[in-house]
């Protein structure tokens, strides 16, 4: 489970002295391997929107580690996952990574073993079949699959803990008032970044980089600008929060309505938010280890993530619009401000995977506005401590 926020005393941040991870946990290929097998393999895991998916036969690949999950739409309207492999001698199925099938059954490219799209074999083109073969008993391997939101997910366990929606951190009730299932995808972005997986977790859960490293979103949102993550992580916040200064009256800086590259919305907001939703600025929900989502008043982003290696990781962010906004609004100003905020994070990222390799580095240390970043670690290694390897 992701780590609970109540956990934390926010006003006060760490107050022992806490270390990160070990540094070999974000470079070695054994420490790898193992967060694939204790998390990546058995969490809900991001795969695409229900809209990419939206005709029959359509599908998608999603590789993670050595697996690869083929997710389709069938015949009759229902989303299905199938590792990509099949029963006879294990060859793989599908080649392509997104696309429509040709017909209706996933059919071999080796001995043309062919499977309907629930899965069910169906055809073997063998003169004849041994004895006591039984095309029921050779199903392609099925994989859980649960929607949040329009939002499909995959888990790789056998018995997965809860359902997608259970995978989000408290906060994601917060995001109750976007209409999330309805926005189309107005930008889609891609990006490999050299670094681990978890340096980005790492990082998207601390502002102490944020002064130096992001200058325009700092003079945006003016506490990131502080080094803190929210208002109630600074002890003069309650002292502070009746007055005017639009630091602490409003996340965004005073005037500001949106992130964008002027702070303005550029068509239309969001008719069902809150005034503190409007206020707010930002709101995020987190599914960890996957993917984050972001609530802004005119549009909302997703950010998923894919290990590629010890090293790598791939980021898709997709900027959602309500489909009648998308004809009116001004989206490059909102898409180059996003994509500004993602390149320094990303390069902020690198640079910290770098430096992991020192062999004098064996492990960093925390400061006390980095308890996020902490209870990051604390799930990471509750992960871990629960994995059971299949016997
Ligand atoms: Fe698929 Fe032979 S490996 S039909
Ligand atoms: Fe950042």
């Amino acid at each position: 489970m992701p780590p609970n926020p109540s956990e934390c005393d926010p006003y006060n941040g760490l107050t022992s002295l806490q270390q990160t991870l070990p540094s070999a946990a974000y470079w070695d290929a054994d420490a790898y391997r193992r967060d694939l097998d204790a998390i990546w393999y058995r969490s809900w895991l991001m795969v695409c929107r229900e809209a990419d998916l939206a005709e029959p036969l359509a599908f998608r690949m999603l590789r993670i580690g050595s697996q690869e999950i083929v997710v389709l739409r069938d015949e009759t309207g229902s989303l299905r996952a199938f590792h990509n492999t099949c029963r006879h001698r294990g060859s793989q199925l599908c080649q392509e990574s997104a696309g429509r099938l040709k017909a209706r059954l996933l059919t071999c490219p080796y001995h043309a073993w062919s499977y309907s799209l629930r899965g069910d074999l169906v055809r073997v083109p063998s003169k004849s079949l041994p004895e006591g073969f039984d095309k029921a008993d050779y199903p392609l391997y099925h994989v859980a699959l649960s929607v949040w939101r329009g939002l499909v997910f995959i888990n790789l366990s056998e018995d997965p803990d809860g359902s997608a929606e259970s995978s989000f951190d408290r906060a994601s009730g917060h995001l109750s008032n976007w209409p999330l299932e309805t926005l189309v995808t107005g930008h889609r972005l891609t990006k490999v970044m050299n670094c681990n997986w978890k340096i980005f977790w790492e990082n998207f859960n601390e502002c102490l980089h944020c002064p130096g490293v992001h200058k325009d979103l700092s003079r945006l949102v003016p506490i990131y600008g502080r080094g803190l993550m929210a208002r109630h992580d600074d002890p003069e916040w309650a002292r502070h929060a009746d007055n005017d200064d639009p630091e602490f009256s409003g996340r965004l800086r005073a005037g500001a309505e949106t992130w964008s590259q002027d702070g303005h919305v550029h068509g239309p907001v969001f008719s069902g938010l809150t005034p503190a939703e409007r206020a707010a600025g930002q709101i995020y929900a987190t599914s960890l280890p996957s993917m984050f989502i972001v609530g802004h008043v005119d549009y909302m982003r997703t950010m998923r993530l894919v290990p590629l290696g010890p090293e790598q990781t791939e980021l898709t962010a997709e900027w959602l619009f309500a489909p009648d906004a998308l004809a009116e609004t001004d989206i490059d100003n909102i898409v180059a401000f996003g994509t500004q905020v993602l390149e320094e994070d990303a390069a902020i990222c690198e640079i910290n995977q770098k430096g992991l390799r020192s062999m004098r580095h064996e492990a960093g240390v925390l400061m006390p506005e980095e308890y996020d970043l902490h209870r990051f670690h604390d799930w990471v290694r509750g992960r871990h401590a629960s994995y059971q390897p299949r016997a």
